[in-house]
């Protein structure tokens, strides 16, 4: 593939999982990426958004294995929050199609991957077929041990938090544990990603400058990096950039 053996993915290979703050940071543990600009994209392009989505759906099996061959160990997509029901109704069936599409085409190829594939969002809503879908992906890739892509699908930070309020307040109410036993490391471990790194870096790109409710527990002290490039053409010298922008960054948690 074109994009492997350029700029820094040759300097990282080797330099698998490096952790968050430690005195090796030239790799972020977790990158975050909110997918946006399909639709201005398509309308550029004088194409229906529709179709702006499928290349951007390209466009993240690019980067996704880009990530995996330098040895990132989480990436976070987001790719369907909570608030974009409120699309017309036939950019949303558009969007679940393509989904679907990607799931089957990825089953069939991920004999070829080390990817972990794992959805985070409120499934419920979602079509039996298309939840099927995801419980065969997160099956068939479990025992990867390259990157861990989580896929943000119908995924809303505040609903998570409701989601880990109430599994908490039902602990309680059955008596297992009590109000004063709850703490960070409760919350974090009822979030979608228990267990895993919050992010280190989220990258925005397409002119947005907002978070759109992507992680809002986990990002407390995530780095963002926004740039103004249309999801379907963010390249990887894009990604690139924003790592070595991410390096010079001087995280202090608090501290000084
Ligand atoms: C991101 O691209 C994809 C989803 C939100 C599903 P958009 O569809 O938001 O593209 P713009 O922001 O309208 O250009
Ligand atoms: C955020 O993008 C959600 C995804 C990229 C999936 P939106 O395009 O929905 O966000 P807003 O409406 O610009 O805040
Ligand atoms: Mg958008």
């Amino acid at each position: 593939m074109s994009f492997i053996g350029k700029g820094l993915n040759s300097f990282f290979k080797g330099k698998k999982h490096t952790v968050s703050n430690d005195a090796d940071r030239s790799l972020p543990s977790h990158i975050d990426i909110i997918m946006d600009g399909n639709g201005r994209w398509a309308k550029n392009h004088n194409r229906p958004r529709t179709y702006g989505h499928s290349q951007g759906s390209a466009k993240f099996r690019e980067i996704t294995r880009y990530c995996d061959s330098i040895g990132l160990k989480y990436l976070t997509v987001y790719a369907f929050s909570t608030e974009n029901w409120r699309r017309p109704q036939s950019e949303v069936a558009a969007i679940m199609k393509i989904f679907k599409e990607y799931m089957e085409e990825a089953l069939s190829d991920f004999t070829n991957e080390n990817i972990v594939i794992r959805f985070i969002g409120d499934r419920s809503p979602l079509a039996p077929e298309l939840v099927d879908l995801m419980n065969r992906c997160e099956q068939a890739t479990k025992d990867k041990t390259g990157l861990v892509c989580n896929i943000a699908v119908n995924y809303g930070g505040r609903q998570e938090i409701v989601f880990a309020a109430q599994r908490i307040a039902q602990k309680c109410l059955d008596g297992l544990i009590s109000p004063s036993d709850i703490t960070e490391d409760m919350i974090s471990s009822h979030t979608y990603t228990a267990g895993q790194n919050d992010p280190d870096l989220i990258i925005r790109p397409s002119g947005e400058k907002r978070i759109s409710n992507f992680l809002i527990w986990q990002s407390a002290y995530a780095e963002y990096y926004f740039d103004d490039i249309l999801w379907p053409d963010y390249t990887v010298e894009a990604l690139e950039e924003a790592i070595s922008e991410f390096n010079k960054r001087n995280r202090r948690f608090g501290g000084i």
